[in-house]
């Protein structure tokens, strides 16, 4: 029996294996249950008990060496067949790369934000859910407005609530920075609102602060002239008029002027032609009093305008909801603006 062993490890040891029919056939030949080491096996399980012991470790060692070579070759053809599927083709086309696109109310939040950092406007951000007084005590507004009232401000627990406007950036500002301060504040703010084609729960603003020596009505109206003419075209006719905010004394709305060309701007200006885009005003002593501010020796103006409407007024998008929606078909058609 000892010799079959060896006999049958030498012929196994011989044997080619360079394909896998050749891998195959070897399987037949000695591992299957036709094959030839079965064959021993049986003969094995006729030993006298006393030859077993010895035997036994020489048939194992068939056995394993067996198997070895079977997966041995196994792998290397396994992994040939890989190889020749991974050779690449440089002829072929490459893949078409997908452009991503920015939302387009970033595209106008970061044009406005560029056109007021080159008159030296610098960022400042404050926290989306702002205590009662950022918000409104700070800015002047009565103990009774009627903004304060949970129609108009979702409160998240007494005194504290999410944001109504950015000019509650402007206090947290002025309380921190002495003056020279010019500065712009875009976020995020929420109302309490029904959400409709013209107004929604959130939406986001653009706050403008300058507090220095000799502040004037007249350089309000200059950096906010630059801007119209910078965002909006040479030539954009713009109109002041009077307005109410606690916050601005005097306060005023501007407007842009579109015209009544078409149905689209009849029914944007009410058939005025005219356009409010933004609140402004000289910032009320009050205000700079309860931020710490200088009175004796400083002045200053702020604004605030809505991104959306902006937005919308640029790109024609009637809905503002579609803002919200983040359906591909209007993100896609601003892939490559910036
Ligand atoms: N906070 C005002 C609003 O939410 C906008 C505003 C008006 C901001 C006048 C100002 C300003 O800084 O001076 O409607």
């Amino acid at each position: 029996m000892k010799e079959q062993i060896e006999k049958l490890k030498s012929e196994a040891k011989k044997f080619e294996i360079k394909t896998k029919e050749q891998l195959e056939k070897f399987r037949l030949e000695f591992l299957s249950k036709k094959g030839k080491l079965n064959d021993v096996f049986e003969d094995f399980k006729k030993v006298n008990p006393e030859e077993k012991k010895s035997l036994g470790q020489l048939v194992n060692q068939l056995k394993i060496e067996l198997e070895e070579k079977f997966s041995r070759f196994n792998n290397e053809l396994d992994s040939d067949k890989k190889e020749k599927n991974n050779t690449l083709d440089f002829t072929l086309p490459g893949d078409a790369m997908v452009l991503g696109s920015r939302h387009p109310l970033s595209i106008v939040q970061n044009q406005i934000i560029s056109i007021f950092n080159r008159m030296g406007f610098i960022i400042s951000e404050g926290p989306e859910i702002e205590d009662d007084w950022h918000n409104f005590s700070a800015l002047n507004f009565p103990e009774n407005h009627p903004a304060r009232d949970m129609q108009d401000t979702f409160f998240v627990e007494k005194d504290m609530a999410l944001r109504t406007h950015t000019s509650s950036v402007q206090v947290r500002v002025m309380q921190n920075q002495k003056p020279p301060i010019r500065t712009i504040s875009p976020g995020r703010v929420y109302r309490n609102e029904a959400v409709s084609a013209r107004a929604n729960c959130f939406f986001h603003q653009l706050e403008g602060l300058y507090i220095n020596k000799n502040v004037s009505f007249a350089d309000l109206k200059l950096t906010l002239f630059q801007f119209v003419e910078e965002f909006f075209g040479k030539g954009t006719e713009v109109r002041f008029r009077p307005s109410y905010f606690p916050f601005t004394e005097p306060s005023a709305e501007m407007d842009i002027y579109l015209g009544t060309g078409s149905e689209e701007d009849i029914r944007l200006t009410k058939g005025t032609g005219w356009l409010e885009i933004l609140g402004c005003g000289m910032v009320d002593e009050n205000v700079l009093k309860n931020c710490g501010i200088d009175t004796e020796n400083y002045s200053g103006y702020a604004f605030g305008m809505g991104i959306e409407r902006i937005a919308m007024l640029k790109y024609g998008i009637k809905d503002l909801r579609l803002f919200f929606e983040n359906d591909v078909r209007l993100l896609k058609q601003f892939e490559g603006v910036f």
